[in-house]
């Protein structure tokens, strides 16, 4: 999948719900050209409250809340996020803890261009509270992965992985410190490779080209 013209920047969006750890991660990956060919043009969040709307400052980024409440229906909603992401002429749609499920028809639409930052080792442990899914089940390594976003949570074509160790005594908040660490690393790696034209998806296989 070849869709980002060389020599030109890849217009990326992040979504964010909340902290904003990773959105920070990857404005520091743009600021020391970490990035690749992808320029982050907008910030978004759902949640006006957010604390990761902080960035857009610090980092002179534009952003703007579009909240579900401010919509009477889902629908309406995301035509609001397409309509904005058009404007803005948006290439990539990274959700970094964007807290809120798209629907089939917006994930279609945008097929093979979103993709989406998960605290597990997944098809293990999906949904919420990933964490503390892992130390319940008793695995002894856990980590992240970046994928694609499909119509089913959690389930798209995995991008990068990356692992850490649980030891005998990890707690939720120690756990979650260390995936958060190597989430920090995977998320602007693979936006830097999507946008260097380096990740070919095939099927439920993604090959990056190094
Ligand atoms: C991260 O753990 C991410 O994997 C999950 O939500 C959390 C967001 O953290 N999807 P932050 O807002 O980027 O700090």
């Amino acid at each position: 999948m070849m869709f980002f013209i060389q020599g030109e920047k890849m217009n990326t969006a992040v979504l964010i719900s909340g902290r904003g750890s990773n959105l920070q991660a990857i404005l520091y990956a743009e600021r020391e050209k970490r990035l690749g060919e992808a320029k982050i043009q907008l910030i978004i969040s759902n949640k006006k409250e957010a604390e990761g709307l902080k960035y857009s400052e610090i980092f002179n980024k534009k952003s703007v809340v579009i909240s579900r409440d401010s919509f009477i229906t889902k629908n309406e909603f995301e035509q609001k996020l397409i309509q904005t992401l058009r404007e803005n002429e948006i290439d990539l749609i990274v959700l970094a803890g964007f807290m809120q499920i798209l629907s089939t028809e917006f994930v279609n639409l945008y097929d093979g261009k979103i993709i989406n930052i998960h605290p597990s080792l997944l098809p293990s442990f999906p949904g919420l509270k990933a964490q503390e899914q892992a130390l319940d089940y008793g695995v002894k390594v856990s980590g992240c992965t970046v994928h694609f976003v499909n119509s089913e949570v959690d389930s798209g074509p995995i991008i990068l992985q990356e692992t850490i160790e649980i030891t005998e005594k990890e707690t939720e908040e120690s756990l979650s410190e260390k995936i958060l660490t190597k989430e920090h690393e995977a998320l602007p790696r693979a936006i830097s490779l999507i946008s260097q034209n380096k990740v070919i998806i095939s099927g439920r296989n993604v090959r990056i080209m190094i």
